[in-house]
């Protein structure tokens, strides 16, 4: 016999249509939320709809808490605005005893009209500008310093009005895990944060009572919290030794992973996400380990927001189209989905016409009635979708379409889905970080929102954009003021 050729093993990702190449189980379908059924949010409110869970709010950030409360002893979470303004959702969280954590003039303007004190609100945010951060020293906000130039407006604060300004400082830190974040705060390794505090201290009124470090976000390797609460704990007690005032806080930010999937991700986010228990653990077990024995431990605040919020955002949307389209490796795919060949992936696909397209290498796809434009995290994430009713067939790879006129607008490029015929609604999940933050209004009108309450109701807390809300700002100068002869609705500008 002769020697077969050495091949030399490879892995390869698995899409996930074909990861179950028999099709065994039911088809995953989400009809209904919080017990509200989806095509009656639809037939009430019109698509396409963000949905969120007032209970899954509140599961999750009491998961958290909880998870932290067992293992230190002093924790505070700060809701993230910029992962989701929504006052409503923001309230959830403020209710269940979050600060707010902002980044910005217009995020704190935001969370003040929300009913935060100022002294219960987070100031981070690498742009802050004279009056904001005078405002927020007036209101006592804990101020996250990030620059060398917010420094100097800091000093200068103190010193006009002649008094001693607490303020916490941002570091960076190498976790080893994840592209470093030194855009932001000054870096640990390098000695810089130690030089700067002993700065502050020598020559300004300003004291650092606190470090900030958020190390990235979508973190799956808990463990790069271990490493930058080290890095901060042990810049705190440096900076006690050079004769700095105490730091009674530490703040690990956010970043902590929801169970939303990256592209390219191997791992399913059953297996790749961390518990909230992991962080808990990896954090305070490192803190306590570099804290002096006997001394009471720093005060810990956390801002995490997507974990906190993703999995409670739904987006139903609508099929207005069907398609089929030709792809290179539509063989590839339906021999994974059947068991090689046309006629294995016939008689695994069962009836529909679309499968005879698929064999001749095409695809279908669908194009729904939202787009990448209020999905902006489909860059990075690949969402599941759903069918919100029992599907006609089995499921088969389609490609989801945005409703863009621009080719970019693809929302999968490969989903696992029957059937779909124009009208069948879909959902999409999760969607509930960055995307209403994110999401503009580029050829369309930004959805309604509603939040299904723990009340069992549907309540409507962001109505549909209209053209007034586009229109509202602008204004047309005098010498545009006719087209054609005629005036138009503009508000014309005559000066
Ligand atoms: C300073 C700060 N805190 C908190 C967060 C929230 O991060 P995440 O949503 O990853 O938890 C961010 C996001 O980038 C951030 O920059």
């Amino acid at each position: 016999m002769s020697k077969q050729p050495y091949i030399v093993p490879a892995i390869r990702r698995v899409s996930q249509s074909s990861a179950n190449p028999q099709r065994l189980g039911r088809t995953p379908v989400i009809d209904v939320i919080d017990g509200v059924p989806v095509a009656g949010l639809l037939a009430r409110f019109g698509g396409p709809l963000f949905v969120f869970s007032e209970a899954g709010l509140r599961a999750k950030i009491r998961d958290a808490k909880r998870a932290f409360a067992a293992v230190y002893p002093d924790v505070t979470f700060a809701w993230s605005y910029k992962t989701n303004y929504l006052d409503a959702v923001c309230r959830v969280f403020h209710q269940e005893g979050s600060m707010a954590e902002v980044v910005s003039g217009f995020e704190y303007e935001k969370a003040r009209a929300n009913g935060v004190p100022g002294a219960r609100i987070i100031f981070n945010g690498p742009y802050k500008t004279t009056a904001e951060l005078r405002r927020a020293v007036d209101e006592g906000a804990m101020i996250q310093v990030d620059n060398r130039d917010e420094v100097v407006a800091l000093a200068r604060l103190a010193a006009e009005m002649d008094r001693d300004l607490k303020v916490g400082m941002r570091v960076h830190v190498d976790t080893g895990t994840h592209a470093v974040w030194s855009k932001f705060g000054f870096s640990v390794e390098g000695g810089e944060a130690l030089r700067m505090i002993r700065w502050m201290t020598e020559n300004t009124r300003l004291r650092v009572c606190g470090l900030h470090c958020h190390v990235g976000t979508f973190m799956l390797d808990a463990g790069a919290y271990a490493t930058a609460a080290r890095a901060v704990t042990e810049l705190a007690l440096e900076a006690e030794e050079a004769g700095c005032p105490p730091v009674s806080y530490l703040n690990l930010g956010g970043g902590f992973a929801s169970r939303a999937r990256l592209h390219g991700q191997y791992l399913p986010p059953e297996q790749a996400t961390p518990s909230f228990d992991d962080y808990a653990r990896e954090l305070s077990g490192t803190i306590k380990d570099c804290w002096p024995q006997g001394r009471t431990l720093p005060k810990l605040y956390l801002e995490t927001g997507r974990a906190l919020v993703d999995e409670a955002g739904y987006l139903l949307a609508s099929v207005v189209a069907v398609k089929q389209r030709t792809v290179k490796d539509a063989g590839a795919a339906l021999a994974a989905y059947g068991k090689g060949g046309a006629g294995g992936a016939l008689a695994a696909y069962g009836k529909g016409g679309s499968v005879v397209a698929a064999v001749g290498g095409r695809r279908n796809a669908v194009v729904l009635d939202a787009g990448i434009q209020i999905l902006y995290t489909t860059a990075w994430y690949q969402p599941s979708i759903y069918p919100a009713a029992e599907p006609r067939t089995g499921v088969q790879p389609t490609t989801v379409y945005g409703c863009l006129c621009m080719n970019i607008d693809v929302i999968r490029e490969e989903a696992a889905l029957p059937d779909l015929r124009p009208g069948d609604a879909v959902v999409i999940h999760p969607v509930g970080a960055y995307n209403i933050t994110q999401s503009m209004q580029f050829i369309s009108y930004r959805p309604a929102v509603v939040m299904v309450g723990t009340d069992g109701h549907a309540h409507l807390i962001r109505r549909r954009e209209t053209l007034e809300d586009v229109r509202g700002p602008e204004v047309v100068p005098g010498f545009l003021s006719e087209i054609n002869g005629t005036a138009g609705e503009a508000r014309v500008d005559r000066q």
